[in-house]
């Protein structure tokens, strides 16, 4: 029986996502247990298959082998991770879901959206965001934070500014398609904004 609620945080490299989690984590804490994780990994299965997923060669994968692996991890991270916190009625926030493989493995590597939208079906189930924070901004400007920030995990960032420009149109359009469970967040400003932006979604979210 699931009591708690979920949230996914999304957007391209160097969007904020990691930055603002740990923010909206510590407004949430006064409300009861917060699990923050991420994907691909939180749980050590999904934290083994993270590293082949995000280090290595930029072709290192063909995008259906690259989809189902996240899905292993995805699911893994599901049965040990999600489920019991959203059963025990945590707030479970985490750093990317599926909306990124619809984006990156979908939109960005072409592969078959009948495939990324039947392991959503069946991988995935019921265990949906309630709420989707969509971090957009020009993907010049989240690539140079990213490399900035500097890394060992840049297989992704390493793919070119043409597959970044498709993540970010993908982003814009699950944020259109689904407005029931995304928000769209304007993520080129300072942190506190940013950070008040995201805020004034959740509250009308838990309100
Ligand atoms: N609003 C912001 N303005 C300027 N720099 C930022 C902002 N948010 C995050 N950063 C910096 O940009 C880099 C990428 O942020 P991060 O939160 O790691 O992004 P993501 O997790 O989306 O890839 C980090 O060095 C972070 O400190
Ligand atoms: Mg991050």
């Amino acid at each position: 029986m699931r009591r708690g609620l979920f949230i996914s945080l999304e957007g391209g490299e160097g969007a904020g996502k990691s930055t603002q989690l740990k923010r909206l984590a510590d407004r949430l804490k006064p409300r009861g247990e917060v699990v923050v994780t991420r994907e691909p990994g939180g749980s050590p299965g999904a934290e083994a298959i993270r590293a082949l997923l995000v280090t290595g060669a930029v072709d290192r994968w063909s995008p259906i082998s690259e989809t189902l692996l996240m899905y292993a991890a995805r699911r893994d991270h599901i049965e040990r991770t999600i489920e019991p916190a959203l059963a025990r009625g945590a707030i479970v926030l985490c750093d990317r879901f599926f909306d990124s493989t619809r984006a990156y493995q979908g939109a960005g590597g072409s592969a078959p959206a009948a495939l990324i939208a039947a392991l959503e079906r069946d991988v995935v189930g019921d265990v949906r965001p309630d709420l989707t924070l969509i971090l957009d901004m020009p993907v010049e400007t989240g690539l140079a934070r990213a490399a900035a920030r500097g890394e060992g995990e840049a297989r992704f960032e390493a793919k070119g500014l043409a597959f970044h420009q498709r993540l970010r149109a993908a982003f814009l359009a699950i944020a259109e398609a689904e407005p029931a469970r995304c928000v769209l967040i304007d993520a080129d400003a300072g942190i506190d904004e940013v950070e008040a932006r995201i805020w004034r979604a959740v509250e009308a979210r838990l309100a």
